[in-house]
């Protein structure tokens, strides 16, 4: 038996996919996608079929060993991506700043609204953990600057990993937890973070990874404390997947399915609106991009 919510066994992956398609339907969202190869996808069910999965547990085995590889083999990779912003954002380095600015406007409003974190702020107690951390971006220009006082980073590629504490700076990084491990595995204990920040990254994970690692990230939770989604999200279709690293783009739907599955919730504010902001000063090329406060239901 399992205690996370998707339990390792295909009948059970097969079962989220097809809830995952009822909300869908239930929210009048397609459910159909394409891929960067020119096929198209009648739903989720296909999309997985056809990367290997869903059939016994013999195949999805040797088939996640196959997804996790690609995009590992593909960060991993220097002529693919340098270990700089840059490379960390696909030739959009100049967007890093407008992110970090929206991130931190966001981040305020998150602690400001917490009793809890507000009150950890005052006593300089506040931890953070930047997951898909690459060289740790978000850490350097968010985080650290913001006065977290402990910084866990984890990052599948070891070269990545290495180039991060130089990058951080000598100074700030030991306040910094450099964790090389893939986020399908990654298990922190109960109890450990204020703010968990996941960004441009849940594409590389499967759904039943995916919802399993929310899990676990809700259960690493202070009180009072927030994981935020940053990623980006596909309009017209319920996925869009790039076969060149091993990504799924999901629609926003999409992913708001997974996160109930994780029996997570959106926050809200005062006024019971959610605490959901997209960054609205990328350019058009760019996928619409929110930022998603979540935290868990009790
Ligand atoms: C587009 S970059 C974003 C990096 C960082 N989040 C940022 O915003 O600057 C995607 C990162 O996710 C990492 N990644 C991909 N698959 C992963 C996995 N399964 N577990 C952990 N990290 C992963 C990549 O190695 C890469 O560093």
């Amino acid at each position: 038996m399992s205690d996370e919510p998707i339990a390792n066994d295909t009948k059970s992956r097969r079962d989220l996919i097809h809830r995952l398609q009822d909300y869908l339907t239930k929210k009048f969202q397609v459910y159909s996608g394409k891929d960067s190869e020119g096929r198209e996808y009648e739903d989720i069910q296909e999309l997985w079929t056809r990367n290997g999965f869903l059939l016994d547990e013999e195949t999805d085995l040797s088939s996640s060993e196959k997804w996790y590889n690609k995009s590992h083999l593909y960060w991993e990779t220097e002529e693919n991506v340098q270990a700089t912003i840059d490379g960390m954002l696909g030739g959009f380095e100049h967007l890093s700043e407008r992110d970090l600015a929206a991130s931190k406007i966001f981040l305020e409003n998150l602690i400001q609204a917490s009793p809890e974190m507000s009150k950890r702020r005052h006593e300089n107690q506040l931890s953070s953990c930047e997951c898909g951390a690459g060289i740790g971006r978000v850490s350097k220009g968010l985080f650290l600057p913001f006065g977290m006082q402990r910084c866990d980073l984890v990052e599948t590629s070891p070269r990545l990993m290495q180039a991060a504490p130089t990058y951080i700076g000598e100074e700030e990084a030991t306040k910094c937890n450099f964790i090389c491990q893939g986020l399908q595995e990654f298990n922190p204990e109960p109890n450990t973070y204020d703010i968990v920040w996941i960004q441009w990254c849940i594409a590389y994970l499967t759904d039943w990874d995916l919802v399993n690692f929310l899990y676990r990230m809700g259960k690493s939770l202070k009180k009072g404390g927030v994981i935020v989604m940053k990623d980006n999200t596909c309009n017209e279709l319920a996925f869009d997947s790039d076969k060149t690293d091993g990504d799924i783009t999901r629609s926003y739907q999409y992913i708001r399915a997974l996160i109930e599955e994780a029996g997570l919730r959106i926050v809200t504010n005062q006024d019971k609106k959610e605490m959901v902001r997209w960054q609205d000063d990328f350019p058009d090329e760019i996928w619409p991009v929110p930022m998603i406060a979540i935290t868990t239901k009790e």
